[in-house]
């Protein structure tokens, strides 16, 4: 057989090597099963398809949408399926009993965005997407499956956003431009019926907005949990985290947080903490709060198989872990050895987990980091059968799950599901205990909605230039997916460090929603004072930045938990229509008013810079940039240790003084410092902890330079917050004086 690489068929070559022999396809197969509605989101036109498939003559069942926020109110409207006008000639079809295709055009000018976490630049055309929960330590250029999966597509094609969403838990395909020439493909593998949406938004902005409208957005961090968090795999003994806090106070590097991996537990049973290493666990969190510190722990979901231990046989009396299609405990090897892995599906299971968690809330730790929960077993670290061409029948899967809505479930039908559900139950339990405090988790695996959840970080990442490059574009598109609140290891994870890529990670990472330095056991040291003391002064200089803009990373969550729209922004986000904006993957904007072009290889000392629109300030000097004008690239040093970060002209930033910790942050006065003879701004302030903010009780200005002087006006002013304490300056290019805020 030979093929004409521009003329083959490549689906039906693939067809034809591999033997693969689908069901012949039917025509119009959703008819009768499926059905159509639209509605208007956020301003943004939505059309589902509502797909339910016969099975063995009966309808298949939609399986509840935890993708979907509870409270969600859309006046759904009924309409025809023939009536629907899609973008991009989309077609579908049920290919076999497990699988449905989904073919629409791709026109070279689109590009595509979102996706969740892939290992890719910003745009994701030109390969082959595989959501499917898998720990893969190996990031590169072949990593497909990763941790997280979030079947939610933008299709840019410089005059629209079309954003294609499929809310199933399922494994998915997306095959965008590789198999077809400018044509795209999604394989849903499922014997479940699902939805289909269709968003038609004219605005990136506005498409993200209609998404998280939909799927939700993180409500407001604990304020400490936006401070610098240091971990590492692992330190051994409560003596290392003692003299780690002391080290960061004695070195006044600021630190919020300290986080404990997996060596605190007793032979990795997860509720328990080893006697000998940690033997005063209970007072541990609480000498570390007197230093202001938060303690976080890292719980996995695998339950170690030993019928001496509590949490195992509780689990099993119960019947609270996945079962194998025998009926028996399905079993496999993470850290603890041979263990069980809890059925988070079930409600009742997640209510154990929930209160289970309270060993660790009653010892004072103050956040929970949930890891291994794709989830994760070494021997079958990839479960997916390759190839991989349906969903096989659920008892052919490699375990079965049970949900109190949709009863017996093959686990590959909800495996994306699994570190989302688990997620719910730990920020459930975390709010049990404290009600009036923001709960913290964080997250390794996750699907559509994960942000009402947890904050996430995106796995192992190795110490390479390559993967702090790669963090830009990949957590680009995570923000566009919903999910906000997200960082990678500092440093990276893997391998050894060098102090020049420590420096070059924090210079990006002060950026990162989430910031957190992390390593792995075999790896060199890379805390703030592991190399010299120059290298030293340089990270702690970029940690002082960080406390800094913590009024305007404040202010950025308050805008998120209302919009949706990320930290971390594309160019694009705030200059559509600019060409090369659009095509810019190595800096971002970080909100509106202050872009980033890190220096992202070695031995770097320059770099070109595109400025979009408008005049710009280099951050550190608050120097004004020569040239800035619109479409204009500059080549600019970029020494270690600088924040590569430049403000946009016209804008008033609320910047806190240096401090060790958060704890300080309500006394710490705030300088609004203007950009610019002409500026504006936003300042937002609540008590940083509790959850009242909800209930009005915060604060918020609108900030405005005219003649020279600052003039406030109080857009809300529900919360009497430090009022006696804290003092305000305002500063301009030549001045800082003392600002007094205006009364509502
Ligand atoms: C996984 C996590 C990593 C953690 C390690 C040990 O590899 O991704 O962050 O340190 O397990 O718990």
């Amino acid at each position: 057989m030979t093929f004409d690489i521009f003329t083959t068929d490549w689906t039906t070559a693939r067809k034809k090597i591999g033997g693969w022999q689908p069901e012949p396809r039917a025509s119009d197969i959703f008819s009768g099963n499926a059905h159509s509605e639209s509605a208007i989101v956020e301003g943004v036109r939505v059309n589902r398809l509502c797909v339910r498939p016969s099975v063995k003559d009966k309808l298949a069942k939609i399986n509840k949408s935890y993708a979907l926020c509870e409270s969600l109110k859309i006046d759904w409207q009924e309409q025809s399926i023939e009536s629907l006008q899609l973008p991009y000639s989309f077609t579908w079809l049920q290919a076999t009993p497990g699988r449905f295709d989904f073919h629409f055009d791709m026109p070279a000018v689109v590009r595509c965005l979102g996706l969740g976490e892939r290992f890719s630049d910003l745009n994701l055309r030109g390969n082959r997407h595989t959501l499917f929960a898998t720990d893969n330590p190996h990031h590169n250029e072949h990593a497909d499956m990763l941790y997280k999966s979030i079947p939610f597509l933008i299709l840019a094609d410089g005059e629209k956003y079309t954003g294609i969403w499929i809310d199933s838990p399922s494994p998915q395909r997306w095959d965008l431009d590789t198999e077809m020439v400018e044509a795209a493909k999604i394989e849903l593998f499922t014997r479940r019926g699902f939805y289909f949406y269709l968003f038609d938004a004219a605005t990136l902005p506005a498409l993200v907005a209609a998404f998280t409208a939909m799927t939700g957005r993180a409500p407001l961090p604990p304020l400490w949990s936006l401070g610098h968090q240091q971990c590492r795999w692992s330190y051994p003994d409560e003596e290392t985290i003692r003299h780690l806090a002391d080290q960061f106070r004695k070195r006044k590097i600021p630190c919020d947080t300290l986080v404990m991996d997996i060596d605190y537990m007793d032979d990795y049973r997860v509720f328990t903490h080893s006697k000998e290493r940690f033997p005063n666990f209970a007072s541990l969190a609480k000498e570390l709060a007197e230093e202001h510190f938060k303690l976080i722990t890292i719980v996995d979901p695998g339950v170690k198989k030993d019928e001496k231990f509590d949490i195992y046989r509780q689990g099993i009396k119960d019947d609270l872990f996945c079962k194998t299609a025998k009926g028996e405990v399905f079993i496999e090897t993470v850290w603890p050895g041979l263990s069980a892995f809890p059925d988070f599906l079930k409600a009742e299971t997640r209510s154990w987990w929930r209160d289970s968690l309270k060993f660790y809330l009653k010892n004072g730790i103050k956040g929970i980091w949930n890891d291994m929960n794709e989830p994760a077993m070494f021997n079958s670290q990839r479960p997916l059968p390759d190839p991989f061409f349906e969903m096989p029948e659920d008892d052919k899967q490699l375990f079965l799950q049970t949900s109190d809505d949709d009863g017996s479930i093959g686990h590959f039908e909800v495996r994306n599901l699994y570190g989302t559900l688990m997620g719910l139950a730990t920020r459930e339990a975390l709010l049990k205990e404290r009600p009036n405090e923001r709960p913290f988790v964080l997250t390794r695996a996750g699907s559509a909605g994960i942000q009402r959840h947890a904050a996430v970080w995106l796995g192992d990442n190795t110490s390479w230039y390559e993967h702090l490059q790669k963090s830009v574009p990949m957590l680009l598109n995570v923000g566009l997916s919903g999910v906000a609140f997200a960082g990678v290891d500092i440093g990276g994870f893997g391998g050894h460090t060098t102090p020049e890529l420590l420096v070059r990670w924090y210079e990006v990472g002060v950026f990162y929603p989430f910031f957190r330095n992390h390593c792995a056991l075999m790896g060199r040291a890379q805390e703030p004072f592991s190399f010299s003391p120059a290298v030293e002064d340089m990270v702690r200089g970029l940690i002082e930045q960080r406390y800094k803009l913590l009024p305007y990373i404040q202010a950025l969550f308050w805008e998120h938990s209302r919009t949706g729209a990320p930290l971390m922004r594309p160019l694009e986000w705030h200059y559509p229509g600019d060409s090369l904006a659009a095509g810019c993957d190595d800096q971002f904007m970080f909100g509106a008013d202050i872009m980033v072009a890190p220096a992202l290889r070695a031995n770097q000392s320059s770099r070109n810079v595109y400025f979009p629109a408008g005049n710009w300030y280099e951050w550190q000097s608050g120097r004004k940039l020569e040239g800035g004008q619109r479409g204009c690239t500059i080549r600019v040093e970029c020494p270690l240790g600088r924040l590569p970060a430049f403000v946009r002209e016209g804008t008033i930033l609320p910047l806190a003084d240096i401090m060790q910790s958060t704890d300080e942050f309500l006394e710490t006065p705030v300088t609004f410092q203007a950009f610019g003879s002409e500026a504006s701004g936003r300042f937002f302030e609540d008590d940083g902890i509790s959850h009242d903010y909800q209930t009005d009780k915060y604060n918020e200005w609108e900030l405005v330079v005219a003649d020279g002087r600052l003039v406030t006006r109080a857009v809300h002013n529900g919360l009497d917050v430090g009022k006696n304490s804290r003092t305000y300056r305002f500063q301009t290019a030549d001045n800082v004086v003392p600002a007094v805020l205006a009364t509502y």
